[in-house]
């Protein structure tokens, strides 16, 4: 019960930071820990009209009382987390691993030259070239920077010393499944794998810790940057769809498909999902705004659902209805199901 890893079931921009910030709000983890690539993941959430954004920090960023952790699989760009720790007045909250990868300008320069961006559309964060000198052992790491000194922490020993004592714990994955450098279409993918069991090392917790594995799938599929997506519809068909959508990140326009049913199935099979979130529903069927009660929704939007689970063999216990945090239908209660 107490430990759940949130990956992403397509190619990222699924919705995980409102997911993820929802949880901590409604369960209050005593950690949230960060795995995934690095900077170039923007997780948006919205509290009371106010919109938040964080590429370092987790996406429980505004709780209180929840420890937020760097494990040592992610790749730091110190200013950007510097930046995020003030923003959130996160100083006395925020410990990053002593071996999370430093991007310096050199990577950024490295991703931004023409030849890997224009072939495969990178992000331009200069993880790719950081995490090329990690593989090389040429990149320096946290505890070789004096201005994270304060912040250090073993974050491994740290959520499993959490973990013996029954304390509840968030692990939250960035980009999405077929974005993994093993598992999505190579080369139109990151540069490291990015399903559930590597946002687990990134952290430093073994598979025997982990109680569930929560999926989060949007209502649509949407992928930004070169590379395959099955039934893609062109712009103007996104637009009338209300499907169109900027990335956090680049602010590059995010392509757009319908939701792929048997994408999500090999998507399950590579996380070992034990459960579901489908996000955007409104976006995908507008009566559904701000609907907070599963039985108030539509019945196509419900026969949707039901489809899904159907066909994935599992349940949809969280359901995004609109922007902000609470605009969600949780049914972990109804269904009897323990989220964390
Ligand atoms: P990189 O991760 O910057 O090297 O970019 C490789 C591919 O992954 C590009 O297609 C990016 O657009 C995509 N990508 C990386 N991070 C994210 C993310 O957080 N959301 C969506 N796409 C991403
Ligand atoms: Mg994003």
């Amino acid at each position: 019960m107490p430990c759940v890893v949130v990956v992403g079931g397509f190619f990222g921009d699924e919705g995980k930071g409102k997911i993820i910030a929802y949880l901590a709000r409604q369960y209050n983890p005593m950690i949230a820990a960060r795995g995934g690539v690095g900077p170039n993941a923007g997780h948006t959430f919205v509290l009371n009209g106010k919109t938040y954004k964080v590429r370092m920090l987790p996406s429980a960023a505004l709780n209180d009382s929840t420890r937020l952790m760097l494990g040592p699989g992610v790749l730091i760009n110190p200013q950007i987390l510097l930046d995020e720790i003030r923003n959130f007045e996160a100083q006395d909250r925020v410990f990053v691993d002593s071996t999370c990868g430093i991007i310096n300008n050199d990577h950024i320069e490295k991703d931004n030259a023409e030849y890997p961006k224009t072939r495969l559309g990178t992000t331009g964060t200069g993880t790719g070239p950081a995490n090329s000198d990690r593989a090389l052992r040429t990149l320096r790491i946290a505890k070789e920077v004096p201005e994270l000194f304060e912040y250090i922490e073993d974050v491994s020993n740290a959520i499993n010393y959490s973990l013996d004592k029954k304390e509840r714990v968030i692990i939250e994955g960035t980009q999405g499944t077929f974005l993994s450098l093993y598992h999505g279409e190579y080369p139109f993918v990151t540069s490291k794998d990015v399903t559930s069991s590597a946002v687990c090392s990134d952290v430093g917790v073994g598979p025997k810790r982990i109680d569930e594995v929560l999926l989060v799938f949007k209502s649509y599929v949407t992928r930004v940057g070169q590379g395959p997506l099955k039934n893609e519809i062109d712009n103007d068909e996104a637009r009338k769809r209300g499907w169109t959508e900027y990335g956090s990140v680049t602010g590059r326009r995010r392509r757009a498909a319908p939701f792929d049913m048997d994408l999500a199935r090999r998507s399950i099979r590579l996380n070992s999902a034990t459960q579901l979130a489908l996000t955007k529903l409104d976006v995908a069927f507008p009566s559904c705004k701000g609907i907070r009660e599963y039985s108030k929704l539509s019945p196509e939007s419900r026969n949707f659902i039901e489809e899904i689970e159907q066909e994935t063999g599992l349940m949809v216990t969280l359901i995004g209805t609109g922007a902000e945090l609470n605009d969600i239908v949780d049914r972990s209660t109804s269904l009897n199901m323990n989220i964390i």
